[in-house]
Formats: structure tokens, sequence, C-alpha cells
């Protein structure tokens, strides 16, 4: 119960609780566990001025209505809680609410004035964490949504982490400015590392082994930067009473270790969506953790980050095994590089505990049958690792593994791919999901998290989740929604209220187990000659999960209830979210039609549709361009304003551009096997780069019709390709300021397209 009638603060509180029946040896090694953590914490007079702090850059005009203490979990019988409750006051214009709890914060939207918070009855309101955790990030979110952020967007994030209660976020930034020491320990120059990282906005993937060098070089400028700016997001986190994750070695190297260490077992890893495996990115060295080098380096970095943070976690992530799988599925062999990585790391730090994605088991499912996975898992001693169950709310892992054969994981919901732009969500399997999981028969559970790939979409979804750290019950979402809508927009409108109904049972009711991934047309536009027959060889589908009739009546009621909340801006963003999506599939049923007028040779339609394929991609432009959370000006300036020199700012803006489209390497003839892996429906990209993109396309099209000649897929790919490359390598300006009036906007499109 987080919501009182106005929907306006929530405590965060990092108090850890404990009452889980996972089987006893393990409860006891997480009981230890936090114990060990809740000592590393800030005094509480550090974290209550932390929470003063979120409250003053949130909500200056509150700050001497609150007060915060942090008090001894003993209140709650040893489990974590917060407490809200008005101050008995004392003097005029004294504080009017006092918040307790291990460690604080506030959460605000449309909050009464001073002197008139509301009253609590009898002794306010107790809440209980029901699991000790609440997990923030995926390996990938530091490059798909933080690459280019600086300390004052990241001190916003972790005031919205405070927020929402996060207490194990991921701290992954700057850690090449330490690998960068680590190997200079091994004699392994920072030339030699030129080859080895990848550019900024590729740091995830060159972390996991799956390429090295794209985008890169990183300048010694760009280490030292973020290695100042993780500092600073590890202090305020610790502050705020979070305990961050931070990484540890996985066996990826350079190729200069094979020449300083020949009889080190290095093996050389396949290919990954590389065009033709060119060497310069494709198919990096891994170190095989059988070898002692491997626990030497591992202990080596684990030191070196405790050197330069102190001592602030004992959680560490390695993924050594995300798509990339042992060489033999011997479950003795993977027991004992199992134990070969837990030594790296525990050998840096004795009491640490290994976090590990639970991915591989989704995605290499076939690999990671039950004696495989049970030998990783069981691989550490007990209660040593902590798995991720990273697409629970789609793909629960713990369903079907007898609850990760004993091993403490936590629920995660993965949502989000490439920081693709769509509405899309599972409510009904958000609000009930963790609770299922935690009160399963010899539940393993110790946490909730999110692990989205990219983050800035879909507010709904984050926020119910959040609050799933906090609820031992499941959520009625029918009453749910009606009170988010109010708190989100500061009011009851009955039009808007019908319309959330509407997309709870259709955009936010995704059942098809499908992950969502946006493929509509406009941003991921097929690569596909239509002339074929063989119907196996279909066109790429969009995703599509519901009836968009329906969506489309409940963007008119959204209109129609617009006229009371032009002043709104939560309303503005979920307004032009709403038509965008509606728009978005309407492209993807056009785009049919101008297929099939192609393929039974009617130019006539063919020009008809492809005409209204492109005036949808500037219409969608235009909506888009009115609002200052759907522009790639945004990224692109955020992504320049780190550069120092010229070579820097040419680098950045290639990286940002490149991630954003083709991702990877093209050759003339075959566009990057993960071009439009991270599209983006921004203001910019689609009137400049998916425009003529789709434009050209057509006009191929239409050529061969009126020839009467086959389409010729490899000639749009040759003028394509290089189109591409030419934007991807440009610097022209794009606006960082909306223009144009949201309502007028999309009220002018609904109009144009559906009455
Ligand atoms: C690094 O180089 C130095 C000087 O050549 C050498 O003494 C040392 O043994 C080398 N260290 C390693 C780990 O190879
Ligand atoms: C581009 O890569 C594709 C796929 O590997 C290959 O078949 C083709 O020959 C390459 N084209 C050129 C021009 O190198
Ligand atoms: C839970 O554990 C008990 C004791 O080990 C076992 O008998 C029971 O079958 C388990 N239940 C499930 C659903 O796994
Ligand atoms: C979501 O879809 C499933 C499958 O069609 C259906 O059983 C369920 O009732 C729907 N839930 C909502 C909230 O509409
Ligand atoms: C919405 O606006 C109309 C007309 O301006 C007004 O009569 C009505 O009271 C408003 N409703 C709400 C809930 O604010």
């Amino acid at each position: 119960m987080l919501n009182f009638n106005y929907p306006l603060l929530q405590l965060l509180i990092l108090i850890l609780t404990f009452s889980f029946p996972v089987t006893l040896s393990n409860h006891e090694a997480i009981q230890s566990l936090l114990h060990r953590l809740d000592s590393k914490r800030a005094l509480p007079s550090v974290q209550e001025t932390a929470a003063r702090g979120v409250l003053r850059r949130l909500l200056p005009t509150h700050l001497s209505s609150f007060e915060f203490k942090i008090v001894s979990k003993d209140v709650c019988g040893g489990n974590s809680c917060f407490m809200i409750n008005n101050h008995k006051k004392t003097r005029h214009n004294g504080p009017e609410i006092i918040i307790k709890g291990t460690t604080g914060g506030v959460q605000t939207s449309s909050i009464p004035k001073p002197g008139s918070l509301p009253l609590f009855k009898d002794d306010g309101v107790k809440i209980k964490r029901p699991v000790p955790w609440n997990y923030y990030q995926n390996v990938v979110t530091s490059s798909y949504s933080f690459v280019w952020w600086d300390w004052e967007r990241w001190e916003k994030e972790v005031d919205w982490m405070a927020l929402q209660g996060v207490n194990l976020p991921l701290a992954f930034t700057g850690q090449e400015a330490i690998w960068q020491e680590v190997f200079k320990d091994f004699n392994i120059s920072s030339e030699d590392l030129n080859s080895f990282f990848g550019g900024p906005a590729f740091l995830a993937w060159a972390r996991m082994g799956n390429l090295h060098g794209w985008g890169g070089p990183l300048s010694q400028n760009w280490l030292d930067q973020q290695l100042v700016l993780q500092k600073q997001i590890i202090s305020r986190m610790l502050e705020l009473g979070m305990t961050p994750v931070l990484p540890s070695f996985s066996g990826n190297v350079p190729a200069a270790l094979t020449k300083i260490f020949p009889s080190a077992k290095i093996t050389r890893l396949g290919d990954w969506n590389t065009v033709d495996a060119d060497p310069r990115w494709c198919c990096t060295y891994l170190l095989d953790p059988s070898d002692p080098l491997f626990v030497e380096i591992g202990e080596a970095f684990i030191r070196k980050q405790i050197k330069e943070y102190g001592d602030v976690t004992d959680i560490y992530n390695c993924d050594t095994f995300n798509e990339n799988s042992p060489p033999t599925s011997d479950p003795d062999y993977i027991a004992t590089l199992g134990a070969a990585v837990y030594q790296g790391i525990s050998k840096g730090d004795k009491d640490a505990v290994w976090l590990m994605q639970g991915w591989l088991f989704y995605s290499d499912s076939s690999f990671w049958k039950p004696p495989q996975m049970k030998a990783l898992l069981q691989s550490v001693p007990v209660g040593k690792m902590i798995v991720l169950d990273l697409f629970a709310e789609v793909k629960p892992i713990w369903k079907t593994s007898f609850q990760f054969y004993g091993t403490p994981y936590i629920w995660c919901m993965l949502h989000n791919f490439g920081g693709n732009l769509e509405m899309y969500g599972v409510l009904d399997a958000i609000g009930s999901g963790p609770v299922d999981a935690r009160v399963s028969a010899n539940s393993t559970m110790v946490g909730v998290g999110m692990c989205m790939e990219g983050i800035e979409h879909n507010p709904i979804v984050f926020e119910l989740m959040s609050e799933m750290a906090f609820r031992d019950e499941k959520v009625k979402i029918n009453e749910w929604i009606k009170s988010y809508s109010h708190r989100r927009y500061g009011k009851a409108i009955h039009q808007v209220d019908a319309a959330w109904e509407i997309l709870y049972h259709t955009i936010y009711n995704c059942t098809d187990g499908i992950a969502d991934h946006n493929h509509d047309y406009i941003a991921m536009l097929p690569d596909w000659d239509p002339s074929t027959n063989d119907k196996s060889a279909g066109m790429p589908q969009a995703h599509l999960w519901y009836p968009p009739e329906d969506v489309i009546k409940a963007l008119q009621l959204f209109l129609a209830g617009g006229k009371n909340l032009t002043g709104s801006l939560t309303y503005r963003y979920d307004l032009i979210d709403l038509t965008r999506q509606v728009l978005s599939k309407f492209a993807n049923q056009v785009y049919i039609k101008a297929i099939a007028s192609f393929q039974t040779e009617n130019i006539d339609a063919l020009h008809l549709n492809s005409h209204k394929f492109l005036q949808l991609i500037k219409d969608i432009d235009l909506l888009l361009a009115s609002d200052d959370n759907f522009l790639l000006g945004t990224w692109l300036e955020s992504a320049k304003k780190l550069a120092v020199n010229p070579s820097e700012l040419k680098q950045y803006e290639w990286n940002a551009r490149t991630q954003v489209t083709m991702w990877f390497d093209t050759n003339e003839t075959t566009q990057s096997k993960l071009h439009d892996y991270a599209n983006k429906f921004w203001s910019g990209i689609l009137e400049n780069y998916y425009l003529p993109r789709a434009s050209t396309y057509f006009s191929h099209l239409s050529e061969s019709l009126k020839h009467n000649e086959k389409f010729n897929l490899i000639e749009w790919r040759k003028q394509w390709i290089p189109m591409s490359n030419k934007w991807q390598e440009g610097n022209e300006l794009y606006p960082v300021k909306a223009k144009g009036d949201a309502l007028t906007i999309s009220q002018a499109l609904y109009e144009k397209y559906f009455s």
C-alpha cells in the first residue's frame, strides 16, 4: 500500500529483510551476507543527509515538511521496513511528516502545499520488504542508455533508484580504467588495449568478449573521466544505503596476452555477428578458467577495485558463459570452470558472492540442460552465488529448475531490448509473478529486479515493477491502474481512465511469449526481396499482440480527455507515445499493402501505399519533435559534450549514430547483422534515416515493376549501405528542444488517418 489518496511519497528503505524459506544453509549464508553488507553501510547521519538531499533536489518547497530518521531493524522484528507518520507538532511550520527507515528518500508528483499534507490514521503506514533485494540494470544498459551521461544525469538516476527502493544496483561505469591498471601489471601496454576495448557506445559487448576494437580506441581522457564518474556514482549509492554490484573477470583478455604468456590456455572465440569475420572486431580471446593465470588476473582486478573504491560491496557480477558455451558439456568440467571463476573473485575478496545473469539458461537452453545447469550453479560454496532469473515475467526459469537447484535467485523483469521505444508490457505477470515465486514451495527467491536492456520508455511498467519490491500480495491491476493514472496526471479524467483500461487489456497484456523488440517496418525495414515466391523465406514479422482498433479507440478517448490535462507534461508524453504506437502499427499495414501491390504488379497501388508509408514517417517525426523526450539531438549532443578534442568529438558522434542505426559492421552488399537492433523512434532519425531508406527501397520496387524485372535487393543495398555509412559519419545538427504542440499535432494526425 504505497499510494494514499494522493500519491505522494514513497519512502525508500534499504534495510534488508529475511524471512524467506531457502534451504537452511543457504538461508544462513544469505543472513551473514546481509549482516556483512549492513556493516559496510554509511553512518545513519550520512544516510539521513543523503535522503534530505534527494528531497532538496526534487521538492525544495517541502524541505521543511519532512523529517527523516534511520532506525534499527529491531523496530520491525529484524525485518526491513519503513514507516510514515505525522510528526507530533511542537512548533508552527515544523515538519508535518516523519519518515523512518534504515535509509531514506521521497517520491513526488502532485503534492499538496506545505501545511496541508495528509493525516495518517492511527499509527501511520508501515511497509516491510518481502524480500531483501531490489536489483537494477542489465549489463548492457550501461551502453544502450547510460553511455553519454554526465554526473548531473547520473545524480537524477540515483535519486530515482532511491525512490524506487533499489538497493542492489550494478555499478559498471569506468571499469576500463581499472583494467588498464590491472593489465599494466601483466605487462600489457595501453597501446595493446587499443584493439581490445570497444568504443564508448560498444563497451558492454567488448566487456563480454562479443567483439573488440569496434568504435574504439578509448582515449586516456575517456578512461580517466569515466573513473571519476564511477567514484561519484558509487559514493552516492553508498550514502543512500545501496550495495553496488561491481564487475569481475570473466576470462576476456587482450590479444597481446597470448604473446606475453605463450603457454597460457587462451582460445579464440567464434564470430559474433560481424559481416565477414574481420579480425579487427571479430573473435575475441578467452583465457580458460582452468589456467592459473585466470585466478591471478581475477584476483588482481578485484583488489584494484577495492583499492580505488574501498570496501564497498561483496557482490560481483560475472557472465563468463553468456552467449558463449563451454567447450564441452561434461558436468564435471563445467563444475571445475565455475569453481575457478569463483576462485578468481574470492581470492580478491574472501566474502565475495558471484551474481550471474541467468540469460544463458534461456538463450542457450539446448546446452544448459539440468545436469549442466546444476553443475554450474553448485560449483561455488553454498550461498556464494545469486542468479538473476532475467526474463521471469515471460519465461521464468525458477519454475522448471527446482528453483535453480537451491541457489538463491532474483526475480527479474527484462522487458526491453535494445532500448527500443514501444509501448509494451505484461502488467498481470509483473503484479503477480514475484508473489507467486516467493510463496511457492521451497522458494529460493531473495529479491526482485529490473534487467531491461534500455530505459526511458513505458513508465507504467517501471512503476509497477518497482512497487513489487514492497508488496507482499498480488496487485489488482484494474484498481491500481486507475490510481496510477490519477497520480500520473494529478487528476481523474474519466475518458483517460477508460483509455487506460483498454491499454491494460491490449498493449499492456502481451501474453504471446514473444520477447518484445520493436520490429515495426518503419524502424526495421525488412532487408528482404518481395519477388521471392518462397513463402518460408517470408517477410519478417512486426510484433502485434492486440487488436489495433481497440488501441485506436483508446487514443480517441485519451485525446478526448486532453482538454483537462493540457498543462500536464506526463499526459503529453503518454499522448505522443500512444499516437506513435498507433501510427507505427498502422504503417505496418500500409507496408504490407505496398508489398502486396508489388507482388500483384499493381503499380498505382504500389505508389499510393508507398507514398502513404513515407508520409507516415514524416508525420511521426513531426509528432515526436514536439516533446523533449523523443529527440535524436539530445542523444548526439550528450555524446559530443563528453569530448575534449576534435577527434573525440568525431568518434563519439560516430559511436552514438552507429549504435542506434547499423550497430555493427557492413560490407558493400551486406548490412550489419545487428542493423536496427537498437532502433529508436526519435525525431531526426525518422526523417533523416528511416525515410531515405524506405524511399530508395520503394523506388527500386517501382523501377523493377516498370521495367518488368525482378526486384534487385543487392542493388538497393549497394545504394543504401553507403548512404547509411555516410549518415553515421555525419555531423549535421539536430534540435535539442521540442517544437510544436503535441495535443494539436496528435489530434490532427488522428483525424487525418482514422476519422
Ligand atoms: C613484465 O616485464 C618485466 C620486465 O621485462 C619482467 O621482469 C616481468 O617478469 C614481466 N611480468 C610478467 C607478469 O610477465
Ligand atoms: C559481404 O559479406 C557477405 C557475407 O559474409 C559475403 O557473402 C560477401 O561476399 C561480402 N561482400 C563483399 C563485397 O565483400
Ligand atoms: C520441497 O522440499 C521438500 C523437502 O525437501 C520436498 O519433500 C518437496 O517435494 C519439495 N516441494 C517442491 C514443490 O519442490
Ligand atoms: C490477457 O490475455 C490473456 C490471453 O488472451 C487473457 O486470458 C487475459 O484475460 C488477458 N488479461 C487482461 C487483463 O486482459
Ligand atoms: C474538464 O473540463 C471541463 C470543461 O472545461 C469541466 O467542465 C470539467 O469539470 C473538467 N473535469 C475535470 C475532472 O477536471
